[in-house]
């Protein structure tokens, strides 16, 4: 074997182990210091020998941490939502790509505990490309900052859609059928420990019921093993600001569970 195709196997063999044994919560895996450092010398650190499908703005890895028992490294957890944001900007499978004047995939932190989604994108979303940026948007804003005293950085937003509809209109079956496997490949890659569903579209479309919002709310959900909370849309709730106190109580139980206080039953 030439050293360039061992190179290539003992490449295979650490990255389907990392594969195997990364923590699928955060998308880490613990190493011993000893491993951390051979991979740092031979394997992470070639010069220009980036594996195959890592993109080339992917962040280099952490130094190892030669102190404590075990140190993490961290697979390319960015590189695979910047290639998903990618296919998805690129994306023609409904006739909203002929309207939209950008896709709107999501933004916020992708070690998020907290997921928020969304309807779809309406006029500022589309203008600016980031979810949530317009009137609802505040609103939204305001419930993580106020009501919950995280930032929009400590989250993650996204919607069921990414492109804007015509005029704001209901999301039509067929483009929820085509969009939703983008959805659930950003749940998969960030696995929060929370989903909040923002309104009717998103929790029925998460949870695969016809039920109302109203109905909804108020208890947990299991969405493949996440809890999930359904919540009223922000733009509901501007037309209707007598439901911001539900509202209120479902921040508050996710809250609870963010913080480890209760864990539910799903
Ligand atoms: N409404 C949504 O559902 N999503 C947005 O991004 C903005 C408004
Ligand atoms: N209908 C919706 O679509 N969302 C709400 O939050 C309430 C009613």
């Amino acid at each position: 074997m030439t050293s360039d195709a061992l190179f290539q196997s003992i490449l295979e063999d650490t990255r389907a182990l990392l594969q195997r044994d990364r923590n699928p919560r955060k998308n880490t895996i613990a190493l011993l210091p000893e491993t951390a450092a051979l991979l740092e010398g031979p394997i992470l650190d070639q010069p220009g020998k980036a594996p195959t499908d890592t993109p080339a703005t992917s962040t280099p890895p952490r130094p190892a941490d030669m102190s404590g028992p075990a140190t993490v490294v961290e697979p390319d957890l960015g590189g695979a939502i910047d290639a998903l944001r990618l296919e998805v900007s690129g994306c023609t499978k409904c006739g909203l790509c002929k309207t939209r004047k950008q896709t709107v995939f999501g933004v916020g932190n992708l070690n998020a505990d907290l997921v928020f989604v969304g309807e779809a994108p309406g006029a500022d979303e589309d203008r600016l490309g980031e979810p949530f940026v317009g009137k609802a948007g505040q609103l939204l804003t305001d419930i993580i900052e106020k009501g919950m005293l995280l930032t929009r950085n400590d989250v993650y937003i996204c919607n069921v859609l990414k492109c804007r509809p015509p005029d704001n209109r209901d999301p039509q079956p067929d483009e929820v059928a085509q969009c939703e496997p983008y959805l659930i490949r950003q749940l998969e890659l960030i696995r929060p420990r929370v989903i909040c569903a923002l309104g009717r579209h998103a929790a029925q479309t998460l949870l695969k019921t016809t039920e109302s919002t109203g109905k909804l709310r108020g208890t947990w959900h299991n969405y493949h093993n996440i809890p999930l909370r359904v919540t009223y849309h922000p733009a509901y709730l501007l037309r209707k600001p007598e439901d911001k106190r539900k509202t209120w109580d479902d921040v508050k139980q996710i809250m609870k569970v963010l913080r480890g206080e209760e864990s539910p039953a799903i």
